[in-house]
């Protein structure tokens, strides 16, 4: 019988707050030290907001493009003790540059306003509740149901920005109240505009959430989805006709929060890692399982149905994460491009190689989300493994019909972030259109934007806008398209 959905919450915000009591006591216990190369280099934190209209640019910016790039990542404004400062726990920022006519109007900097960073910036609190057990929102931002959300997972809600990059309100979407988690890595439904997320909390560890969200921003079902162990589920994947639910090995971890941890989620071997194919409109029952051997998927490139009836999936997939550092993910293992083939017959999974390329921030043209697909976009790790030993990196697309690769190096000084695509208006090519990043120099000064033709990478940007700063190195990235907001969204 489960509590009274008033009590459940009072008791969650009671537990919430007891855990961080304890969690400070403990804090407050464990030696200072400065040591964390999260917070130094091309991670380093910018103390300030900016705005900035004097703009440099190289090339020609294409003239359909009517938006703003916009990228989230952690950025703290205060750190009590570096030692235990986790890299996805920062408050976060939002970075946006606006183009239009060709030309690049401004790049402004702003923090997203969770409650912990309007108060540490003295600024009122926006309308809603936050939600979760910790409240900062700094992992993505999209665009959907014609505004602008920032969204981060394990349980505190989306928050509205608007195209000033403003925070507004705590809310999921359009939706009443549900008191259910919601998800960094929501994937959209080309054919609808419905969301469709895989999401977890981190207070309940013996379930996993999914919600399907209509185009208007409405919740329409939840489903929720019983595991062990509490698993870390940052991504999920859609065909078509159902979504795939990552339950793999880097799970809650009492041993973890107890030496201090700001992220107690830490690699389980023991954990049986599996993948659930959960038809659309289905309950927990209809979900068919098959296990995999041990590894971890922070994110998904696509997914699809085949007439067959089986189901494939293409992953990056690392061998291990989360396995020793309480300050960051990046450490010793092997990461690769895989395909996942879910045979519906033997209920057999056979895996195979697409690259072996240290890679990262899976991306495709949108339109292909849960479609067979051609185009496979990422970015290279280059010494990224080792976060004291940052090297240049290159944007990659594969062919996953040719199987070859083109790629684009930025040169020794310069780390591309997430490498998004745009499609042209009207386009009809899966690969006619952009892919636009935030890049960054090694050497920590200040960072630039570029935007390549899609079908011509290894030519190198076609426009480079030069920006007045440095943008630390973060997560996600996203085009917002200005003509796709609601009117007078403000
Ligand atoms: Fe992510």
């Amino acid at each position: 019988m489960p509590w009274p959905k008033p009590l459940s919450s009072m008791l969650k915000n009671t537990l919430s707050k007891s855990i961080q009591y304890s969690a400070d006591i403990l804090h407050s216990r464990i030696p200072y030290s400065h040591d964390n190369p999260y917070l130094d280099g091309i991670f380093a934190p910018q103390r300030q907001e900016h705005f900035s209209t004097q703009l440099t640019v190289e090339g020609q910016i294409p003239a359909e493009l009517d938006g703003a790039l916009m990228r989230i990542g952690p950025n703290p404004i205060t750190v009590k003790n570096p030692r235990i400062y986790h890299w996805f726990t920062g408050d976060g920022m939002i970075h946006a540059l606006r183009l239009k006519g060709g030309e690049a109007h401004w790049y402004k900097s702003q923090y997203v306003g969770a409650d912990s960073v309007q108060k540490k910036l003295h600024r009122p609190l926006i309308p809603g509740k936050s939600r979760g057990v910790a409240d900062p929102v700094n992992t993505n931002i999209i665009n959907f149901a014609g505004k602008i959300w920032a969204l981060v997972e394990a349980g505190a809600y989306p928050i509205e920005v608007n195209s000033e990059l403003e925070s507004k309100r705590h809310h999921l979407f359009e939706s009443d109240d549900p008191d259910l988690p919601f998800s960094a890595h929501p994937h959209i439904d080309p054919d609808t505009g419905d969301i469709h997320a895989v999401c977890y909390d981190g207070l309940t560890h013996n379930k996993v959430f999914y919600l399907h969200i209509d185009a208007k921003g409405k919740l329409k079902n939840h489903v929720e989805i019983p595991v062990k162990h509490g698993p870390m589920v940052h991504d999920c994947a859609i065909t078509k006709s159902q979504v795939l639910i990552l339950d793999l090995n880097v799970n809650f971890s009492v041993r973890s929060a107890l030496k201090g941890s700001l992220l107690p989620y830490q690699w389980n071997p023991k954990h049986q890692a599996r993948i659930g194919l959960l038809p659309f409109g289905g309950s927990a029952k209809d979900i068919r399982w098959y296990n995999i051997d041990p590894c971890f998927i922070f994110h998904t490139m696509n997914a699809y149905d085949l007439n067959t009836g089986d189901v494939v999936m293409d992953a990056v997939v690392h061998s291990n994460a989360m396995l020793h550092s309480i300050q960051g993910p990046i450490e010793e293992h092997d990461i690769r491009l895989e395909r996942f083939i879910f045979d519906q017959g033997t209920g057999k999974v056979s895996r195979t190689v697409l690259s072996d390329t240290k890679q990262e921030f899976p991306r495709i043209n949108d339109a292909y989300t849960g479609r067979q697909y051609r185009y496979a976009y990422s970015i290279s790790f280059g010494e990224f493994d080792d976060p004291y030993k940052v090297s240049g990196n290159s944007v990659m697309c594969l062919n996953l019909r040719t199987r070859t690769t083109e790629s684009y190096f930025f040169g020794d000084n310069w780390v591309t972030g997430e490498a998004i695509f745009v499609a042209r208006e009207g386009a009809e090519a899966e690969n006619d259109g952009w892919l636009m990043s935030y890049v960054h120099a090694v050497d920590c000064g200040p960072s630039k934007v570029v935007i390549l033709d899609a079908q011509h990478i290894a030519d190198g940007p076609i426009a480079t806008i030069h920006l007045p700063v440095r943008v630390p190195v973060g997560f996600h990235c996203n085009w917002i398209d200005y003509r796709k907001l609601r009117a007078n969204y403000s």
